[in-house]
This record gives structure tokens, sequence and C-alpha cells, in this order.
């Protein structure tokens, strides 16, 4: 079939009522996520209609040029190219088909092609999002000792200001108190060590990368020591904990955590869901820290940022486990009803294909380089605290210091500008430049689709410096 056939075959949606024009009621029932409602409804916020290579355009064409990956996912853009193209195929030769109980083709395949990439892994799950991944490993882990006779190692140890996603599970290992608070009641009880971030998030550190992985690697030892024979499983970002405050680990942290799960028998469940596949310059990023995971999570880039789909990865030695008759009840009693959605695997074999041909991780690692350069100026800047920066993930830490005395300063985070908390500050300047931006906490972050040209990332960069600037006058 040419291109031209194929496009005939394709309904047109013109004139239906996704294209109609929307009045200013419509716009109140969507309830968003994170969002004081009281304050969405009384502001003129852009409604997002199509997009422009990585460009977003509103209803009334503005355009906004993406810096956060749209919540970081974002791999080539907006505009139509093969993984679109892939869904679209897929999607018309087979819409949907269920993995209870039958197999599908993409499904397959994927599974091939990831786990050449994920080395040492063996076996794939799928499931629709991040934390839903995140749930299953966490299951997974908790079963796998049950399976194996040792039904009292069911609790999880989890890192200070790491984040695993909303649901019940992923709120309880990645707890924040201002966030989570109200579903208190709901969460399951971990242990906790403190993790890298725990100190670098402080401003007052004065401790060196490697005296900060002691503390942590200590800390983190003396909780297994105590308490192995009741772990399961340590669960942890791979590379950077980046929604906890954009903190990339020292050298050698991971790797050492790793070797601390395999001395006290207590399985690695990495969270590569925002850090896999190029955020932080690598495809794999565990095996760029060295560390061997007995369970890793992927979604967000894994598609390219199309299609809502996650993968949780094991090895055999865990799968093995899970065998026995169906009356021992040893199978994974977990499923989604779009459980390896065929167009979602589809879109994620050609996105991976399109790494390896447009040379994708070494682009990323080019303009990494690129970025921090442009960064040192940031040096100068008065209320810039420090400069997060690996791969294509930058957090600017904002923070001034205040005159107590003649001879008393000190510093204080600027998580507020003119009584408005940073990042709604922050999203509301970079919408007036014509950018897309956000921050965490007192952190600006810079997050941009991974395939993003250096002349946009310039206009990214160029416009943080615009806004840093204004916060500095006042
Ligand atoms: C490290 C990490 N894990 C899990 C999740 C949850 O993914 P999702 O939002 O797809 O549920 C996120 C989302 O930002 C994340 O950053």
């Amino acid at each position: 079939m040419d291109k031209k056939e194929y496009y005939r075959k394709i309904p047109k949606i013109n004139n239906t009522s996704i294209t109609k024009s929307l009045s200013f009621l419509d716009k109140k029932y969507v309830w968003h996520p994170y969002t004081q409602m009281q304050n969405w409804n009384k502001q003129d916020n852009a409604i997002i209609t199509h997009g422009e290579g990585f460009y977003l355009v509103s209803e009334n064409g503005k355009k906004y040029l993406d810096g956060i990956a749209n919540m970081w996912c974002s791999v080539w853009g907006y505009s139509s190219n093969p993984v679109i193209e892939a869904i679209r195929r897929q999607f018309q030769e087979l819409p949907h088909s269920t993995l209870f109980g039958l197999g599908n083709k993409p499904s397959i395949l994927l599974a091939t092609k990831l786990l050449k990439l994920a080395k040492g892994m063996n076996k794939i799950f799928y499931s629709d999002n991040g934390s839903t991944a995140m749930e299953v490993a966490l299951k997974i882990a908790v079963q796998y000792w049950k399976n194996k006779q040792f039904p009292k190692k069911n609790r999880l140890l989890s890192l200070e200001n790491g984040y695993h996603g909303d649901t019940i599970a992923t709120m309880s290992i990645g707890y924040v108190d201002r966030y989570f608070n109200p579903y208190k009641s709901l969460l399951i009880r971990t242990y906790r060590a403190p993790a890298p971030s725990s100190f670098e998030n402080d401003l007052y550190n004065v401790l060196t990368d490697s005296e900060i992985v002691d503390i942590c690697l200590e800390k983190t030892e003396n909780i297994l020591q105590k308490n192995s024979k009741h772990i399961a499983g340590l669960v942890m970002e791979s590379g950077a904990q980046i929604a906890g405050g954009v903190s990339i680990y020292p050298k050698n942290y991971q790797k050492r955590i790793s070797e601390l799960c395999k001395k006290y028998d207590v399985l690695l469940i990495l969270d590569e869901i925002a850090t896999g596949f190029g955020r932080l310059g690598n495809m794999i990023e565990y095996l760029s820290q060295s560390s061997k995971p007995d369970i890793v999570c992927y979604g967000k880039a894994l598609n390219g940022g199309y299609f809502p789909i996650a993968v949780t990865l094991t090895t055999d030695e865990i799968y093995n486990k899970f065998l026995g008759e169906y009356d021992e009840n040893k199978q994974l009693f977990h499923g989604h009803t779009f459980t390896g959605h065929p167009a979602g695997c589809a879109a994620c074999i050609v996105n991976l294909e399109m790494y390896e041909k447009r040379n994708l991780i070494q682009q990323i690692r080019d303009n990494s380089k690129h970025i921090k350069k442009r960064l040192k100026v940031l040096e100068d800047y008065k209320s810039v605290h420090k400069i997060r920066h690996k791969g294509l993930l930058v957090g600017v830490e904002l923070a001034r210091e205040y005159k107590m005395s003649p001879v008393k300063r000190k510093k204080q985070s600027l998580s507020f500008i003119d009584g408005v908390d940073l990042s709604n500050y922050i999203m509301k300047e970079s919408l007036k430049r014509g950018v897309l931006l956000r921050s965490l906490g007192n952190i600006v972050t810079l997050i941009p689709p991974l395939a993003m040209p250096r002349n946009q990332l310039d206009i990214l960069i160029d416009t943080i410096f615009d806004i840093i600037k204004a916060i500095d006058e006042k």
C-alpha cells in the first residue's frame, strides 16, 4: 500500500466533537493533577491543541517550546515520525488483544529487544504507567520470598526523597509528608535509609561526595544488619532522584548499595522510569552504575512519550520461583486490562530502533557537554546556590544569603517569589516567554525532550538565564 492510499484509509476526525471549539465553562470540568483547582479555574490556562516539532501549540495559536519533555517522557517531539506511524499501523492491524490467556506479536518482539539491552534481565511484565510497573516490582519481590518459603521477608527498604509514583504502595516507598499526609492511614510501613539527597539538599552541607556516600552506606548497612530477615527488597531510583530534588548520585553510591543488597540477601529493585533510555546520557543506567538489580522498571522515554506503557523486568532466578502447579498458587496475581498493549509495544520497538539509527545516546552526550559549558555562567548569579547536571537533566537550586547582623549571614531557599511559590512562578514566567519550564521546590529544572536539537536547547537555557536574572534583580 502506498502512502497516499494508506492515509486515504484513515478516517478523518474533522468536524466531530473532538475538534469543536471550547467554551469557558467546558474548561472547568477537568480535575488536574497536583493542582489547586480554585486557582486554576480563575486563570486563563493554555489549552494545547496540537504540536509542531518540539513546540506545543495552544488553541489561540501560541507556541511553547517544551522544556519538561511532557513530564520527562518525550523523546522525538510532536510532529509525525516513525513511532507515531508505527502506532497508527498497529491500531489498524490489531487495536488491542489481551495478554490474559493470549499472546501478541509486538509484546514478544519488544521483550526480545529490551532484554538484549537490559543485560542480566530475563523476563518482562507489562503494565501501563510507571507507578503500576513499580507496584508489580514490589509484589514480585514480596511473593518471591513467600514462594521461596521465607514469608517473613515481606517488608521494603526505600530511600529518603525517593519518588516512585502515586499509587498506595508507591506513595509508601516514596513518602513525602507534604503530599501524602492525607493518605497516611492507607500506606504500608517501610524502612527508610538516608539518600545522598538527604545531605545535598541541605544548604549548609559541607560534606564531600565520598563522605556523603560513606554515611549513607553505613546507615543503610545498619538497617540491613538489624532487619534483613524482614526485608524483601531495597527500592531506589537508578542514577538520580529527580522528583526528590534533582540529586545525581555520587560515584560508586549505587554500586555499593548493590553490593550491600547481595551481602544481606535483599533484592535490589531499581526504578529507571525517569532515568532510563538516555536522560542521564546512558541507555541502561544500572549498567553504567556497575550495579546489578534483581528487578528494574522502565516507562516514560521507553516509547518516546506517546503511549501509556511501562515494564517491570526481572531475572530467571526470580521468575522460576513463580513456577509450579496451579493449585500451589505461586503465580503472579497481577494484570491490567491494557497489559502488553500491541500499539504501545509497537511504539517502543520503533522508538528503540530510532535511538540506534539516529545515534541518539551520542547526541545526548554531546549536547550534555554543550549544556555544561553554558551553565557555568549561572555561577555568577546571586540567587543560584548550586547547579546539578547530568545528561539532559538540569536542576538549578535557588537560595539567597541574607544579612542577619553586620557579621551574621543566613542562607535561605528561594521557594517563593513575590508571594507566589516558585513552581507556579517559573511556569507562568516561562509561558510568557513561549517556553514550558517547571521547578521542584527551590530547584528550577530543565528536562527537555531527548532528541531536541541544540539551537532549541539554547532557547530553553537562555530563558532560564533570563528568568533567574529577573529574580536576582528583585
Ligand atoms: C522515578 C519515577 N518513578 C515512577 C514514576 C511514576 O510514573 P507514572 O507517573 O507513569 O505513574 C515517576 C514519575 O514521575 C518517576 O519519576
